[in-house]
């Protein structure tokens, strides 16, 4: 029987993600009443603070309660509790689980939300003071390694101390209410799915840009890159939820067998094919929406090989998606935020209104992600009044916002934190899609390092090196700028 957790501990409760995301998604859960009864939230980070000076952190952090919640944030913060842990101290495991046990938490979630390097250290720390028992599990943000072999023995770590069952790795795109919306826009309506293959589809587009640069994050970003921060996690779970064939459920086991076998089908690339199929980028000096940029090497102080764009034609070598290209592309200092999907359908396969004034395009669905979310079918319709000398046409537009129902927007987190804490792990990561991701990802960066491939430079508020037009227009079809 599913046990919701009694507690979330979170390790990393004064960094960056903790203040911005976590914090105020579980208030808001708090405030909607939708925490089991009695939750605690007990944080944990390497600084010694007091109880009270965790309160005001956290009260800093959700700032501004919204509409009708200000009410609640004394109760709230009566839940909270904090100890400070030193991973290689296991004394201060053994602080931590008395905390625990004091508050009367019996089934801890814990959350890791620090680097990966804690992860292992983290778990063990948590077996020695007997904190991981059988009603207990854990949820592990990204990066989970940095390829394949890294990746595996993170894996196998945490394994040693968590089975499988009770490892919640995060995506945070899963969690975007857009991305949801796929499956049920894929399962839930009888109009594409019989369409939703390489004889109706022409490509899919997969684009994830971003305006904004380092962010302060140049000792992760620098030496990871778009490709691994980017592609390997965020991306290719759109391109699996995109491509994967209908599970059986909607439930954990049937969405992830599902999306891994797409993630196993991904055509690994070599030195051959790595030159036509991908291009690396790097932001130089420029401007956004008006104001003058630094390039990446300037933000950096220093000069780097690490990519900051990349665009990349991928094929799911699978009976559904027979000869289908995949264009990704996902990059810093792009002109603007913008995350979508685009499904490029087929050309009629002949047209009987030859002569028109007018052409006939082919349809395309657009599945936006942020920052609007919504969806729009481009349809052809004719253009009204008395046309002469053939039918005159023109595309139409049919737009749906999926904002609807919902006041107030959510943070990813709020869903993928109660999934948690009620042991659904649907919208989570399991280790096999990780590894397949991984393995994917590796024979692209191998090939670039036996290719020798540098990064090309893109002036900051451009879309990209040209050749990432390039490498779309070669096979005549173009990015949806
Ligand atoms: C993170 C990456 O996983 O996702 C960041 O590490 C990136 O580099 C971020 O900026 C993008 O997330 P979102 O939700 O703002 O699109």
């Amino acid at each position: 029987m599913t046990e919701f957790s009694d507690a979330l501990v979170l390790f990393g409760a004064t960094g960056d993600l903790a203040q911005r995301m976590l914090f105020p998604s579980v208030f808001n859960l708090f405030c909607e009443g939708r925490l089991p009864k009695g939750f605690r939230v007990v944080g944990s980070g390497r600084s010694d603070l007091s109880r009270e000076a965790f309160q005001a952190l956290v009260t800093q952090s959700i700032g501004e309660p919204a509409a009708g919640c200000e009410s609640n944030l004394q109760a709230f913060l009566q839940r909270l509790h904090y100890c400070a842990v030193a991973t290689d101290r296991p004394e201060d495991f053994d602080r931590l689980a008395t905390v625990i046990r004091d508050a009367g938490i019996t089934r801890p979630g814990f959350y890791l939300s620090t680097p990966p390097s804690l992860f292992g250290p983290v778990t063990q720390g948590l077996a020695r003071a007997r904190l991981a028992g059988p009603s207990t599990r854990i949820a592990m943000e990204k990066p989970i390694g940095h390829d394949l072999a890294s990746s595996r023995a993170l894996n196998q770590t945490v394994g040693a101390v968590f089975d499988e069952r009770r490892v919640f790795r995060v995506d945070h795109y899963l969690g975007k209410e857009t991305v949801q919306n796929l499956l049920v826009l894929r399962f839930g309506n009888v109009l594409f799915e019989p369409l939703w293959n390489a004889t109706a589809i022409e490509h899919v587009q997969i684009t994830v840009a971003e305006a904004v640069g380092l962010e302060g994050r140049v000792s992760y970003y620098d030496g990871v890159g778009a490709l691994r921060d980017m592609v390997q996690n965020h991306m290719l779970q759109l391109l699996a939820l995109v491509a994967m064939e209908p599970p059986s459920s909607y439930t954990a086991p049937a969405v992830r067998d599902e999306k891994v076998k797409v993630l196993r089908s991904l055509r690994p690339m070599d030195a051959a094919t790595v030159a036509a199929h991908s291009v690396r980028g790097q932001y130089t000096a420029g401007a956004i929406a008006g104001q003058a940029v630094d390039g990446y090497a300037q933000e950096l102080g220093a000069g780097s090989p690490t990519e900051t764009f990349v665009a990349l034609k991928a094929h799911v070598d699978n009976w559904r998606w027979k000869g289908v290209p995949f264009y990704l592309r996902t990059g810093k200092r792009l002109p603007e935020r913008r995350s979508e999907i685009v499904i490029q359908f087929r050309p009629v396969p002949h047209s009987i209104f030859a002569g028109t004034s007018g052409a006939l395009e082919a349809n395309r669905l657009v599945i936006r992600l942020q920052p609007q979310e919504g969806v729009g079918l481009s349809l052809m319709a004719r253009r009204p009044g008395l046309d002469r000398g053939g039918v005159a046409m023109r595309g139409v537009d049919l737009d749906v916002s999926l904002a609807g129902g919902e006041t107030r927007r959510r943070i990813a987190y709020e869903r993928l934190l109660l999934d948690f804490i009620e042991d659904d792990a649907t919208l989570f990561v399991r280790a096999d899609e990780v590894e397949a991701a991984w393995t994917w990802v590796d024979s692209i960066h191998d090939a670039w390092s036996a290719a020798g491939t540098p990064a090309k430079s893109y002036t900051a508020g451009s879309w990209g090196p040209a050749a990432a037009a390039g490498m779309i227009a070669r096979d005549e079809a173009s990015w949806n700028d």
